[in-house]
């Protein structure tokens, strides 16, 4: 276990469903596409979240990623409507605008931890987006406060048991403090958003319209839980797909430069817009590929209410379903070459050949990620603005080494190298 992402791979030889002791519990791990498609699609309503994920409702709340049944349904109903397409694409020019603060900060020649300005810059898109403008410098407060919350739950997994929140380590109470300040943040903005009635085109203006087919909306509660679940969930994971992509391009210098060569292209010296995301088809895939190869959700867990039957076997209430993106994404019965960096398996004549769950960085079925297309979009004009203006270059000697927690993080910081695109690397391309 000291070597989780090893081990997990290394079971997985035994089966497309593999029972796997763990401590006290059990866990079956399950690999294969058709099994994990039809536990996330069909068998979710003798599902739980596992017990992990429950850990994290100390700070989240109930909101979307661990609430369950009737609360969680009409949750996801109302948490929808800041996630459609239209509002979506206006969040475009917020994320934009964060890559440009980014850029303006840096200079030819700087040397940055790529895992730590990701962060950063994924902190502020998440901050704008969700609350627009006029609390800039709390989100910012927020974001820190979250960081430590994070880091906190990074230390807490790798111990075979999770503290009591009372528990008076230094530890426990620095996640306490901080824990309160984003709680007291967050109720005053909502306070305030709702007292001044203004939508302001932000998520956090799309939760306060949004009402369910009887006209309710969310309790101040609710609200709380629901932007705090936001923030965590949004912006970690949408930093080490880029950081990742930025590591990876640095090893792959050719598809670098069609990538930079395609945001030059496409771009040229305007600011991109949601509207470029359709034709920055070689971003999309080069993201694909990376969150193929560095999940960022490396594993989603699933505990039984009831006995399941999959793939053959009776499996026993209360027992933990893992789903693997790390291991599915990167085992050879479903990916030629599973360990090569190739965004082109993503053209569509190639990807078709593949099975729907054999890829699935967002999770499936009902609780798939609620903010993939967000992502997406997030991922696609930050690295087609970034990488317009700079190559990424890996200071030698340094390889990525994973610490996996919540989220699949560096062990330690990748240090990289910003250098100006010499004038004839697009036409290179
Ligand atoms: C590359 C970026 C991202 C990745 C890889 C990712 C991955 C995931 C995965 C795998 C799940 C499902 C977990 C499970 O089934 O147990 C999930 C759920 C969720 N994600 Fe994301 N996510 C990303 C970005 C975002 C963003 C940007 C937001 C919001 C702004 C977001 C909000 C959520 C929420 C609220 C849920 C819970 C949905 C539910 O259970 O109904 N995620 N995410």
């Amino acid at each position: 276990m000291k070597d989780q992402l090893s081990y997990m791979t290394k079971a997985a030889e035994h089966g497309p469903i593999v029972d796997l002791p763990i401590l006290f519990e059990r866990y079956y791990l399950v690999r294969g596409p058709a099994l994990i498609q039809q536990a996330l699609t069909q068998g979710h309503t003798v599902m739980r979240k596992d017990r992990f994920t429950h850990e994290l409702g100390r700070v989240m709340g109930q909101g979307l990623v661990t609430s369950e049944g009737d609360l969680w349904r009409r949750q996801r109903k109302l948490v929808s409507h800041a996630f459609i397409p239209r509002r979506i694409r206006t969040y475009g020019d917020a994320m934009v605008e964060a890559a440009h603060r980014s850029l303006d900060r840096w200079a030819d020649g700087d040397v940055l931890d790529i895992h730590a300005a990701m962060a950063e810059l994924t902190l502020d898109v998440v901050g704008r987006t969700l609350f627009d403008a006029d609390v800039r410098g709390e989100a910012k407060e927020v974001g820190k406060a979250l960081q430590v919350i994070s880091d906190f739950y990074t230390d807490v997994l790798e111990k075979p048991i999770v503290p009591p929140e009372w528990w008076p380590s230094p530890s426990m109470r620095r996640f306490r403090r901080n824990a309160h300040k984003v709680d007291r943040i967050v109720r005053r903005i909502i306070e305030d958003r709702r007292q001044s009635g203004e939508d302001r085109g932000d998520l956090l203006s799309a939760l306060l319209q949004a009402q369910d087919d009887g006209g309710g909306g969310m309790s101040d509660q609710q609200l709380r839980d629901e932007c705090i679940t936001l923030f965590l969930a949004g912006h970690e994971t949408t930093s080490l797909a880029l950081a990742n992509t930025f590591y990876l391009l640095s090893q792959h210098p050719e598809i670098e430069r069609q990538v930079h060569a395609e945001a030059a292209d496409v771009l040229g010296n305007r600011r991109a817009t949601s509207e470029d995301v359709s034709r920055l088809v070689l971003s999309e895939r080069v993201i694909k590929e990376s969150m193929r190869l560095y999940p960022p959700v490396y594993a989603i867990g699933r505990q039984l209410t009831e006995d399941y039957e999959l793939g053959g076997y009776v499996v026993e209430k209360g027992v933990t379903l893992l789903f693997v993106p790390w291991v599915t994404h990167r085992h050879a019965d479903y990916f030629n070459d599973p360990l090569r960096y190739d965004p082109d398996r993503w053209l569509p004549e190639r990807a078709g050949a593949l099975h729907k769950y054999a890829y699935f960085p967002f999770g499936g079925g009902p609780r798939i990620c609620i903010g993939n297309h967000f992502a997406m979009t997030e991922a696609i004009l930050l690295l087609s603005t970034l990488i317009r203006e700079y190559r990424f270059e890996l200071i030698p000697g340094q390889t990525l080494r994973l610490k996996p927690s919540v989220t699949l993080r560096p062990a330690e910081g990748l240090q990289m190298k910003l250098t100006r695109p010499g004038p004839n690397t697009a036409k290179a391309a």
